[in-house]
């Protein structure tokens, strides 16, 4: 199973949570860091380099932080210009067939605002977009990883919260898949 975790955070230098987390999966050695925002400092996504990536790993992440309860542009312009017709849906776009596919993300809302009732709702709900893509393209869809209360920021936080990631790349497995 080779992993691959595609990073989007247009400021990565001053971040806690997500920097924290590319950190811990580099190190593991065997799992890709692709930092959209290093690779394309000028937005300009090299599509067929994308698909290669994409073609060459099983395992698929989005790593991001929650922007506007989506995901942050050079992400969105990633999904748009790189799932193509012929390549990841259509009748011979088959690449993505199989793949898994799934998201870690980081909030500022707290666990309890992204929960039934809370005044987020939940994070399954809000990350049904990429749930529905998943589909679409014949992949196989990852529970997500998620840290809320991003402000609350500790040493003992980011070492457990890094710590978590990393099991959860390793470990994960489809939504309905036996265990
Ligand atoms: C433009 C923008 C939009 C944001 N929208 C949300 C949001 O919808 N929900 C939320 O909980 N946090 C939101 N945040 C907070 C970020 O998710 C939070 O700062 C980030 O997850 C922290 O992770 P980091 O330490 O890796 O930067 C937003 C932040 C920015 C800059």
């Amino acid at each position: 199973m080779k992993t691959l975790v595609i990073v989007t955070h247009p400021n990565i230098e001053a971040s806690n949570w997500n920097q924290a987390w590319a950190k811990a999966a580099r190190e593991q050695g065997d799992i890709t860091v692709h930092e959209l925002h290093k690779a394309y400092p000028d937005q300009n996504i090299d599509v067929a380099a994308e698909q290669r990536l994409i073609e060459a790993h099983d395992r698929i992440i989005f790593q991001y932080p929650l922007f506007w309860y989506s995901t942050p542009p050079l992400l969105k312009k990633w999904f748009d210009e790189v799932l193509l017709y012929g390549w990841a849906y259509g009748p011979e776009g088959t690449k993505t067939t199989g793949k898994e596919i799934g998201v870690a993300i980081s909030t500022y809302g707290t666990e309890e605002s992204y929960q039934a009732g809370g005044s987020n709702g939940p994070l399954d709900e809000i990350l049904r977009p990429i749930q529905a893509l998943a589909r679409f393209i014949s992949a196989k869809y990852l529970p997500h990883f998620a840290l809320n209360d991003t402000s609350n920021v500790t040493p003992e936080r980011l070492a457990k919260s890094s710590a978590d990631y990393v099991q959860y790349l390793k470990t994960v497995q489809p939504v309905g898949a036996a265990q």
